[in-house]
């Protein structure tokens, strides 16, 4: 079980010295893709003037643009709520990025409480992600917003 608290302290720590989102969010994908089991994608989708634009991840090539309201990073970022996807399969327009995603969790991320980005998580088993997963990675991006600096990140 992935120790969730250890993750949030790992990138305030990574943080404190380069806040620019480029390298924070790049060790935020490999902390998570190398902390949590039976995933097969983890990384960012960014705010760019209305769409979602592919940031830093691990995994496979991944779709680069995604409108907002569309697939299921489109819809958290759009309603900015949290999406967590038992069976992809049975989501109307869920973007298959890599065959293998079978579940998914879907988080947004905000600066000044705008909506300016999503933290996209995949993985092969369904049902993967439960309520203490959910928390953990909620909390996770609450620490990513404190200590990032998404100044240059235009929604
Ligand atoms: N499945 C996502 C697209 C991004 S990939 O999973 C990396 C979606 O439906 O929005």
């Amino acid at each position: 079980m992935t120790d969730y608290n250890i993750l949030a302290q790992q990138i305030k720590a990574l943080a404190e010295d380069e806040p620019y989102f480029v390298p924070v969010l790049s060790n935020a994908s490999a902390l998570i893709y190398d902390n949590m089991e039976n995933l097969n994608w983890a990384g960012f989708y960014l705010m760019d003037e209305g769409s979602l634009v592919l940031g830093p991840f691990q995994g496979k090539v991944a779709c680069i643009r995604i409108p907002l309201g569309r697939g299921v990073c489109g819809t958290a970022a759009g309603e900015d709520k949290t999406m967590v996807v038992p069976n992809v399969h049975k989501f109307a327009g869920h973007i298959a990025c890599d065959g293998a995603s079978n579940s998914e969790i879907v988080i947004p991320i905000h600066r000044n409480g705008e909506v300016i980005g999503v933290l996209d998580i995949d993985s092969p088993i369904f049902d993967r992600f439960a309520d203490e997963d959910q928390e953990g990675l909620e909390a996770f991006v609450r620490a990513l917003e404190e200590v990032t600096d998404f100044s240059e990140v235009t929604p």
